[in-house]
């Protein structure tokens, strides 16, 4: 075995991880055949809002990690917060009748930054386990208000819940519901989603906002009012491709959930903590929920931990009626991980970094990323807060895209690479979702390391 060390710029050694990468490592959502060719790209370490790579690249993180590095890399406090209470009491479960400290002020502190509704908390070790969470949550919520056969829950295609089952489930992932078959959840709903970029057509914004809303409305109809449970969504769909819904959309879906008396979910997994200028991107796109799962930045990804807020309405029915909710996970309000999530909240909160990216880096970002727009392969830029997308087409005009065999996102992923920029590919919508940290001059850099991938991008695929 190779004695391995952060940071060696050495080609042998990467190689070696490479290779030994390829032998036993299986990626999550990854070609294993097709990456063995290429090669995976070892990071090493991270400073900030740049990470490097095994061969001394240094690359600024336009994902934050995987949409979760929200403080960016390095934060001594973190690290140590994670020492102290690992120390102390690295572990102990909440089954037992019992607790520990840190479990119990996170819940608290959490209640403080959520929507008023909120003043519970079950914590899980992940977004996915926080779906699976949820979706247990409201069966057990309509069966207690002897409404059982409220079942259905509506969800959006091209959502992201998670990848365990019934997460997947809820999800709108073809590709996924395609590879689960047989196993997927039943009773789960999917309407189009408010995506205008790709399905507005000639409808102005709003009417559009406001038909893809009434999807819902017409789908509840359909299986029958009183069936249905819940409807869930991401404020803001991240991994299909940074969707931003119009300003109608989630005032009226708030208005169908009302009318009819069903749950609505807030999945925050990404949109919380900041991403958008607010503790919750419910609270920024004025979405009343009666459950929110969250995870990724809770921790800024020191140490995994998710949950779900679980609102008054629900606590209420869960709790008073409910005896023994036969749910729980072995990691369930980690010590370690509760620490973390406080310290980053403190963080948050005694910085300022939210109120910066709602008054400052988040409009910044907005206006020099609205300018890729002007990009000839551009033929939409997009964001709100400190998250964004750019469409990549053949045709400014008509929207047309590249043939798929022209791998266009692919493509320019790898020229952003090359420039020392990660910017995610779905598609050929390129996303970012930086640290939000971010001072000007980062965000500066990483609208120039965009525009110069996508000439480079233009040049090798023969755009405009
Ligand atoms: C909106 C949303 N929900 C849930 C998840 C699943 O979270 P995890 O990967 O922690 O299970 C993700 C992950 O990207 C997500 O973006």
């Amino acid at each position: 075995m190779s004695v391995v060390q952060a940071g060696s710029p050495d080609k042998n050694l990467t190689r070696d991880w490479q290779d030994r990468d390829h032998q036993h490592y299986l990626h999550p959502f990854t070609d294993h055949k097709d990456l063995g060719k290429k090669g995976t790209r070892i990071i090493t370490d991270a400073d900030g809002v740049y990470i490097r790579d095994s061969e001394g690249n240094e690359i600024l993180d336009g994902m934050a990690g995987l949409w979760c590095v929200n403080l960016g890399y390095g934060r001594q406090e973190l690290v140590d917060a994670a020492t102290r209470q690992m120390q102390q009491l690295p572990y102990y479960n909440s089954f037992f009748q019992t607790a520990h400290p840190p479990a119990i002020e996170l819940s608290t502190v959490l209640g403080e930054i959520s929507p008023a509704n909120f003043n519970h908390v079950f914590f899980t070790g992940s977004g996915s386990e926080a779906n699976d969470t949820v979706l247990k949550l409201v069966r057990r919520y309509w069966d207690l208000q002897d409404e059982g056969q409220r079942t259905v829950i509506i969800s959006r295609k091209n959502a992201y819940h998670g990848s365990t089952i019934a997460a997947g489930s809820l999800g709108g992932m073809g590709e996924m519901h395609k590879q689960t078959g047989a196993y997927l959840v039943p009773g789960i709903e999917h309407i189009e989603q408010p995506y205008y970029f790709e399905l507005g057509g000639d409808l102005s914004e709003q009417e559009f906002g406001l038909q893809q809303a009434q999807l819902l409305e017409q789908r509840i109809l359909q299986v029958g009012a009183e069936n249905v449970a819940a409807f869930i969504g991401e404020p803001v769909q991240g991994a299909g491709g940074v969707i931003i819904p119009p300003d109608s959309y989630w005032p009226e879906i708030q208005r169908i959930c009302k009318h009819y008396g069903i749950l609505l979910i807030a999945d925050e997994v990404i949109t919380g903590f900041g991403r958008l200028g607010e503790w919750f991107g419910s609270t920024r796109l004025g979405i009343e929920a009666d459950l929110m799962s969250f995870a990724k930045g809770v921790t800024s990804g020191y140490l995994p931990l998710g949950g779900v807020m679980v609102s008054d309405r629900v606590t209420a029915v869960v709790t008073d009626k409910g005896g023994e909710f036969a749910h729980g996970y072995t990691y369930s309000g980690h010590p370690a991980c509760c620490a973390v999530a406080l310290e980053n909240i403190r963080i948050l909160r005694d910085e300022g970094i939210i109120e910066r990216v709602r008054d400052d880096t988040g409009p910044y970002f907005n206006q020099r990323w609205a300018g890729l727009a002007e990009h000839p392969l551009v033929g939409e830029a997009r964001s709100i807060g400190l998250v964004g997308a750019i469409e990549i087409v053949a045709d400014k005009t008509s929207r047309e895209r590249f043939p798929k065999d022209t791998g266009a996102g692919s493509v320019c992923r790898d020229f952003c690479f090359a420039n020392g920029l990660v910017m995610r590919p779905v598609g050929d919508t390129m996303i970012v979702s930086p640290p939000l940290v971010m001072e000007h001059s980062h965000i500066d850099e990483l609208v120039e390391k965009a525009w110069r991938s996508l000439d480079l991008t233009a040049k090798a695929i023969g755009g405009a």
